[in-house]
């Protein structure tokens, strides 16, 4: 319970489900700290997934991907949480140079794409691969036709003064899905017209959220006309009914690889090892097809949903996780985001 309590403080906690039926009147065999950076729904399920399978207890913290990144790094010397399940692979790359995270050879790696194999092997196994996404633009396509603006089809186009206050994303510290842009947009530019891109961009943003899903959720509402983040998320709320076309800009665009660390130092390591087992099982996996949503699992006997994007049709960037992941360059970037973008009037 104090564990629990000083968990709480530092997000929101999810108590997840009771005790499940086959394991009542047991012992608990053992509990672990879950740091989860995927949607809310898809970390419950999987928790309480994972209590039932293995009765052991998990107790849950929903923050985004930056935001679990600098929790984890501050509590360095007295690691609260064992794991950290989700989110896009850059600030889990730099949590593993900087030696925050844990060594560790799944025997599910096997099971999984060339891709994730890769990425795990990129980071000397301290990370590995469970989705991918890729970034896009969605808009609310009844509020564009209200307002009249045009629509959307390249990174250009958000540019455009018609788009004044009219555009939302997250902020690139706190969330995984920004930093994914505003590497995605130095990449694709190199940093100087880069940083020209999103200082003209910041004019017409709205507001920087915290998480990388506030845009979209805010998209589907009307809140907001466009919002910058990863398609399967707008296709969610497209199968939901909300009224929002999501695309792939015609410049080409980054993609995540989302990833799944155990914490080092975690008081729980054994019931840590178990959890990523379990991340990158296709049970685990499946809960996206479940929950309509449609990344891409990286568990090849995982489902891949029909409605998922396809990766085949997007244009892509040959988009570089590991250096954008580097702490030297994320670090960087995000300062002068910070700097030279974020503190512009506007
Ligand atoms: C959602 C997406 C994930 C992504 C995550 C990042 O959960 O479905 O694909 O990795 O957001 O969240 P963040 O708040 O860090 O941008």
């Amino acid at each position: 319970m104090v564990a629990l309590r000083s968990v709480a403080l530092a997000g929101v906690l999810f108590s997840v489900s009771a005790v499940p039926a086959f394991a009542q009147g047991q012992a608990t065999v053992g509990q672990v700290t879950v740091y989860c950076s995927i949607l809310e729904e898809q970390c419950r399920e999987g928790a309480s997934m994972f209590e039932r399978a293995t009765g052991i207890k998990v107790s849950m913290v929903r923050k985004s991907t930056g935001e679990v990144y600098a929790q984890v790094k501050a509590e360095a010397s007295n690691p609260r949480g064992d794991i950290w399940w989700g989110g896009p692979g850059e600030p889990h790359l730099q949590a593993a140079d900087e030696g925050l995270l844990d060594e560790y050879k799944s025997p599910r790696l096997a099971e999984l794409h060339d891709w994730a194999q890769r990425h795990a092997e990129q980071s000397k196994f301290r990370t590995a691969g469970i989705y991918l996404g890729a970034l896009g633009i969605g808009y609310n396509t009844e509020l564009l036709k209200k307002k009249g603006m045009p629509e959307p089809k390249c990174w250009a186009d958000l540019l455009d003064t018609k788009f004044r206050d009219e555009i939302q994303i997250a902020d690139p510290s706190s969330s995984g899905t920004a930093y994914l842009f505003l590497a995605t947009t130095v990449q694709r530019l190199g940093e100087d017209k880069g940083f020209d891109y999103l200082k003209a961009l910041h004019k017409n943003i709205n507001q920087y959220t915290k998480s990388g899903i506030a845009p979209v959720k805010a998209t589907a509402l009307g809140e907001t006309t466009v919002g910058i983040a990863f398609m399967h998320d707008m296709l969610t709320q497209i199968l939901q009914g909300a009224p929002i076309k999501t695309l792939a800009p015609c410049e080409g665009t980054g993609y995540e690889t989302g990833s799944v660390s155990i914490i080092k130092g975690g008081k729980n390591p054994e019931a840590a090892r178990k959890f990523l087992d379990f991340t990158l099982s296709p049970e685990a996996q499946n809960i996206n097809a479940k929950l309509k949503i449609n990344s891409i699992p990286s568990n090849r006997n995982a489902e891949l949903s029909p409605d998922a994007p396809k990766f085949s049709e997007i244009k892509l960037i040959d988009y570089d996780t590991p250096r954008w992941g580097t702490p030297a360059e994320r670090s960087r970037l995000l300062k002068k985001f910070d700097t030279e973008v974020k503190a512009l009037p506007r």
